[in-house]
């Protein structure tokens, strides 16, 4: 069973949902830590609810964003985790050593279909483009804003949301149902979805 190490900011619904499918023998991985970068977040309930370990690497503690994401390696390597799971963690990891020593191992979730749509609020700017589809992307990290190659997408229809919470929340749901099946794929190391092979369409990576 993988061992995936959490990175969260702040609600934490996708690292919820992920424990959901984990105990419904539908995502089979094994949560060592939960490493955030706030220590109000939420999150750090759901972990403590799940007797999973919680780091916390505060940003303002460090000289240096180098300094700062070797720390998280250092806790990575700790944990012997096997993969990184990247859920609403709001800063880009930067490390040269981190991204060096995680590369494929290291996924986030974005609510838009990359490329459209990085960076913070893609829902709402989804919305305001006036988008009837949108989705969700879950895609290996690279040191850009959500820029790595692509490991899976879902469209979902938002043609019927009628502001940009409601998107959001149609989207998340579809976010929730992805990303367990993805971590899934990881732990089986089938490289496959719902019994297709995933497709990594920057042609950069074959699993
Ligand atoms: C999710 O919608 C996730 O896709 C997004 O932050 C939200 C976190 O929610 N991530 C990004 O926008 C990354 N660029 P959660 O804390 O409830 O999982």
């Amino acid at each position: 069973m993988i061992k995936i190490a959490i990175l969260a900011s702040g609600r934490g619904s996708n690292f919820k949902s992920i424990m959901e499918e984990i105990r419904a023998g539908r995502c089979n991985a094994h949560p060592v830590v939960l490493i955030t970068n706030n220590p109000d977040a939420p999150a750090i309930d759901i972990a403590k609810e799940n007797n999973i370990p919680v780091e916390i690497v505060n940003k303002k503690d460090f000289a240096s964003r180098e300094a700062f994401d070797s720390e998280i390696k250092q806790i990575l390597d700790r944990y012997e985790a096997g993969l990184v799971v990247l859920a609403g963690y709001m800063l880009i990891l930067r490390g040269r050593d981190l991204l060096e020593a995680y590369k494929n191992k290291i996924i986030n979730i974005h609510p838009s279909l990359l490329p459209a749509f990085p960076g913070v609020e893609a829902q709402k700017q989804a919305f305001d483009h006036g988008c009837k589809v949108s989705g969700v992307t879950i895609h290996f990290v690279d040191p850009g804003l959500d820029s790595g190659p692509i490991i899976y997408q879902e469209a979902v229809d938002i043609s019927d949301c009628k502001t940009a919470e409601e998107t959001a929340a149609k989207i998340l749901k579809t976010e929730h149902r992805a990303y367990a099946k993805v971590i899934d794929m990881f732990s089986k190391g089938t490289f496959t979805i719902d019994g297709r092979r995933a497709m990594f369409t920057s042609g950069k990576i074959r699993l």
